[in-house]
């Protein structure tokens, strides 16, 4: 109806409904969030078969989500969410002098990674990549000295297009290591020229990507995952330069920064290609940062 005129004091009820031993950023987040949502549904007139279907999406990513299986977060994805907080919470700029800029943890990440020796090969089972030799240093980005026992995880998805726990045909812990740098902060393996891939479609994610007539390709990229104690944890991921994708993500991870050059390797059967990569780290100074998990535990 157009001249219909909403309850001007319903947002501020519903806000206002918040207690007293409510969690100051959590009461700050809640409002910010209540606020947002009700001018969204006013200003699309929202109706109650769109708000249903969206909690249907809701109820199925949560439906579809287990321990290796995160759809919830492959939802905010694909509308850029978590890259966008991923920016906001580390807002370092992408300059050469900076540390390794930070991207998204995507929801193919394992806590229990395997750990390996630098040397090793990640890739068992693949026959149709090309290997490539990844190493560096791991530096602090103000000293530039090297930080020996850096735990550098890695994880890639192979050439079909899967991680090891979406694919029962890969070993477990395929394309994925644990590793630590040596005495002068190097880490060096074996692992394939990563592939572009499709983020998964056969849940509410998928869906949402067909309905906006998207396509669901990532460009090719290598986890990577670095901490030490005193440093601020590194997430990340590295594009190989010449992938198609790189400016049409699907989940709007690319940066600049993270850009990197895959080269020829002369005299080594083992792998074609070679990439050097350096991974730059901040020492972990307290920000005052505020922890969401504090005020939801
Ligand atoms: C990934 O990089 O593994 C990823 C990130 C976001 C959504 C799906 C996959
Ligand atoms: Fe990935």
């Amino acid at each position: 109806m157009a001249d219909h005129v909403y309850d001007a004091t319903f947002t501020d009820r519903v806000v206002d409904a918040m207690g007293p031993k409510t969690n100051p950023r959590l009461r700050q987040l809640m409002a910010g969030f209540i606020r947002h949502m009700h001018d969204f549904a006013r200003e699309n007139e929202l109706t109650v078969d769109e708000w249903m279907a969206a909690v249907q999406m809701i109820n199925w990513a949560g439906q579809m989500s287990d321990s290796k299986r995160n759809e919830g977060q492959l939802l905010c994805d694909v509308i850029g969410l978590e890259s966008l907080v991923d920016e906001i919470t580390y807002k370092v700029a992408a300059e050469s002098d900076r540390p390794t800029a930070t991207a998204i943890l995507g929801p193919f990440f394992r806590a229990d990674t395997m750990a390996r020796q630098n040397g090793d090969s990640i890739v068992t089972g693949v026959d149709d990549g090309e290997m490539a030799f990844m190493h560096g240093q791991v530096l602090d980005y103000k000293t530039k000295k090297p930080i020996p026992g850096t735990v550098v995880e890695v994880w890639q998805a192979s050439t079909n297009g899967l991680y090891e726990q979406q694919d029962p045909d890969q070993v477990e812990h395929n394309l994925r290591g644990r590793f630590t740098t040596d005495d002068n902060g190097r880490y060096w393996f074996y692992c394939l020229r990563p592939t572009p891939y499709p983020v998964p479609g056969d849940g509410p994610a998928g869906k949402l990507l067909e309905l906006m007539d998207r396509h669901p390709y990532r460009p090719a990229h290598i986890h990577i995952f670095a901490t030490h104690d005193g440093y601020k944890p590194l997430v990340t991921q590295i594009f190989d330069r010449k992938d198609p994708y790189l400016t049409d993500d699907s989940v709007f991870a690319v940066k600049e920064s993270l850009i990197v050059d895959f080269v020829p390797r002369e005299g080594d059967p083992k792998a074609s290609l070679e990439l050097n990569y350096d991974v730059k780290l901040m020492a972990d100074e307290p920000t005052g940062q505020f922890l969401a998990k504090d005020a939801i535990t």
